[in-house]
């Protein structure tokens, strides 16, 4: 089918490349990824086709659940005109039936990308190591860079600029935590994440996320004290206390988490344009409040939307 997208503006120098965490990309092609978005949004809203992937294939594995990851890649590679479909957990026990090489490398002789979901980022590596076609990290116990590439469409859509604006989250410094410190800090957006003694981000990830901050002038705090971390902030973000895989932990963190909560005491101690995000799904009454969910619901449910957008960049730019 036609496309009335000029092919000759998509990026082509990220082709055959994975998305595993924003490391393997520059400031500036994060950038490029963003526009694309953005693009490909406008595009959507006026239901122009834009079948870049005409006759190709992806394969999505999951081995946790989720709701917008399976759903927005379903959806986006349909749009993108390529193949969509999902391989169950009992098909694939990925690294149990067969080595990960093995289930890589028969992959990459059928399809042309292979998104998955699971909990250890060194099998996601494992895999992209040995696939020939671009692997898309849709969440481990890591990282979760699609989520934070809609967050930051999201932020720009709102805000324009991300220089001298600041991100904090509120909660465990998980995958999240992780990737949103390395996201903000590429695009120059200041990042404080605000976290319990012992669950705050690894050290060597805040590291990673510093070193890229001193190159686009952007600060990386991580600390315990709420109220400091929350004043002037222009996002606050939140997620659950409790991640998947962390089920059995889910009522002591109850108690350790519970001053975190984005609500509207701490609201109110940022800037007053301020939003609020949330990767979703949200647990109301632990890490934000009914009240503050839906007063900011609509942005909330186009940051979700936008994974949408964003996930059709990546591979409209990577799948050759
Ligand atoms: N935010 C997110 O990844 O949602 P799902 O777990 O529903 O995919
Ligand atoms: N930290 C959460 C994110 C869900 C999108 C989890 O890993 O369950």
């Amino acid at each position: 089918m036609a496309t009335s997208v000029d092919t000759r503006q998509l990026p082509t120098h990220m082709k055959g490349r994975d998305f595993l965490t924003f490391l393997e990309y520059s400031p500036q092609e994060l950038q490029e990824l963003l526009s694309l978005a953005a693009h490909l949004k406008k595009l959507k809203r006026s239901r122009t086709p834009h079948r870049l992937l005409e006759g190709r294939s992806v394969a999505m594995y999951f081995e946790k659940p989720s709701n917008r990851t399976r759903v927005s890649f379903e959806v986006g590679i349909s749009d993108l005109g390529a193949h969509p479909f999902m391989l169950r957990k009992e098909e694939i026990n990925l690294g149990i039936r067969e080595t990960i090489a093995d289930t890589a490398r028969t992959l990459a002789r059928y399809v042309d990308c292979v998104m998955i979901r699971t909990f250890a980022q060194k099998d996601v590596e494992e895999l992209a190591e040995w696939s020939s076609v671009p692997v898309i990290n849709g969440l481990t116990d890591d990282y979760h860079p699609c989520q934070v590439l809609a967050d930051l469409l999201t932020v720009q859509e709102r805000f324009g600029e991300f220089k001298g604006r600041k991100l904090t989250y509120l909660g465990d410094g998980n995958n999240m935590a992780n990737s949103l410190m390395l996201g903000c800090a590429m695009v120059g957006m200041d990042v404080t994440i605000a976290s319990p003694s012992g669950y705050q981000p690894r050290p060597d990830i805040v590291e990673k996320a510093r070193t890229l901050a001193k190159e686009s002038g952007a600060t990386v705090a991580v600390s315990d004290d709420i109220k400091a971390a929350v004043k002037d902030a222009s996002v606050l973000y939140t997620d659950v206390w409790a991640s998947m895989g962390q089920e059995a932990e889910a009522e002591a963190r109850k108690q350790i988490f519970k001053d975190y909560q984005v609500n509207a005491a701490n609201m109110a101690l940022a800037l007053p344009e301020a939003i609020v995000l949330h990767c979703l799904p949200a647990h109301r009454g632990e890490e934000i409040t009914a009240d503050v969910l839906e007063k900011f619901a609509d942005v909330i449910f186009e940051q979700a939307e936008n994974r949408l957008h964003a996930q059709k960049a990546v591979m409209a730019a990577i799948i050759p």
